[in-house]
């Protein structure tokens, strides 16, 4: 778990870079080579003035669902917190609205983590319907317009485990992905260091079944954004598979095959018959490879856990992945005990923190280049005592 540059002199070299253009307007004939090379690099590179290029801090640092331990998840307050704690990226779910927008939100059932069940003008919008194969009861992102969804509230998703999250109850809406890069471009500058989005399709099958297929119009709104080639800072993920081979087609962004338990939806209802236990194996990531840069595991993967629920030994997953060439970014690290194996428990109370830290250093041995975390703050805390 190491950075090639001390945190305060690498920050010192990222405040220096943002203030390359303007150094450029003023720069004197006389500077060195080296600096005027720097100069020119930057202002053919207004974009990625903030980057260093071919490098990403190592272990990445990715907010899952923003900073979804301390303030309901997939709002701007979530994400902007996990830009302050330190993230690397930021981590938006997506689905589609009625009118093709597309917003952050875990589910396309919108009863979980927003306050549409409390409201009487909605109340005729509660249906059932069947998603990704399970029939579900509740309100759904494809029947409500962008305007009509602005009206709803975020609520916290586990308000038992955290009821400081609870507390902001009401205090924000759902984003447009626009507006979570709005906030992502802004904060770049103020901090003076680069954020990616780790972008991820939720139920692709299901909004292609109803026309409203996302894998089109996230390409494009990333491409008018300025996220087109593979040095861009962002990844789009997905547990299906066909739409991660569509998205190869449509975008030179770096992809991430997401693995779950049993079959990914689109192959179950294509009838393939391939597993992500399958996809797991070292031949099923050679073939994972051809369309994907990484692979975003649940943690049981690459370490799982015993009989008793204890941390185990690390799988090969990880050797084999790196095999293939793909980086390995596991989910989700949570700090509270309901989260946490067994043994690293700090005692029975869901809601309190246990030793989180062990966990992570386990997986960091195991090899992992990154993780989705619900508490940045731990992770890149961790990694700068580590430099
Ligand atoms: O995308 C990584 C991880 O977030 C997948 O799980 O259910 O939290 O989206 P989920
Ligand atoms: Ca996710």
């Amino acid at each position: 778990m190491s950075r090639s540059i001390p945190s305060p002199l690498r920050r010192g070299l990222l405040a220096f870079a943002l203030c390359l253009p303007l150094l450029a307007q003023a720069a004197p004939d006389d500077v060195s080579p080296a600096v005027r090379e720097a100069i020119d690099w930057a202002k053919d590179h207004p974009r990625d003035r903030h980057a260093r290029p071919g490098q990403e801090p190592s272990p990445l640092v990715v907010a899952h669902r923003g900073a979804s331990g301390y303030v309901p998840e997939h709002t701007l307050a979530s994400y902007a917190l996990a830009i302050l704690q330190g993230a690397d990226y930021v981590e938006p779910d997506v689905v589609m609205t009625r009118d093709g927008q597309l917003v952050a939100r875990h589910d396309n059932e919108l009863g979980l983590t927003t306050d549409v069940s409390s409201r009487p003008e909605f109340a005729d919008r509660q249906r059932t319907q069947e998603v990704d194969g399970v029939a579900l009861t509740g309100w759904f992102s494809e029947d409500f317009t962008l305007a009509e969804i602005k009206r709803l509230r975020a609520i916290e998703r586990i308000p038992d485990i955290r009821p400081g999250n609870a507390r902001l109850d009401g205090a924000f809406e759902m984003p447009t992905l626009q507006e979570i890069i709005d906030l992502v471009k802004t904060l770049q500058v103020s901090e003076g260091r680069r954020i990616g989005l780790y972008i991820e399709t939720k139920h692709p099958t299901h909004f292609q079944q109803l026309g409203l297929a996302v894998e089109r119009p996230l390409a494009e709104l990333l491409k008018r954004n300025g996220y087109a080639s593979r040095r861009a800072p962002a990844y789009i993920q997905s547990f299906e598979v066909d739409n991660l081979k569509t998205l190869d087609r449509l975008t030179e962004l770096r992809l991430v095959q997401l693995y779950g338990s049993g079959q990914p939806y689109d192959q179950q209802r294509r009838g393939t018959g391939l597993t992500y236990a399958q996809m797991a194996s070292a031949e099923g990531l050679k073939a994972v490879a051809q369309y994907a840069d990484g692979v975003g595991p649940d943690k049981s993967y690459v370490i799982p856990r015993d009989a008793n629920g204890n941390l185990g030994s690390p799988t090969d997953f990880v050797v084999n992945a790196h095999a293939a060439g793909l980086k390995v970014h596991p989910y989700t690290f949570r700090a509270e005990n309901a989260f946490l194996p067994a043994n690293l428990r700090s005692s029975d109370a869901p809601h309190e923190r246990g030793d989180i830290e062990a966990e992570i250093r386990a997986f960091l041995d195991a090899g992992i280049d990154g993780l989705f975390i619900d508490q940045p703050d731990i992770a890149v805390r961790l990694r700068e005592d580590a430099e």
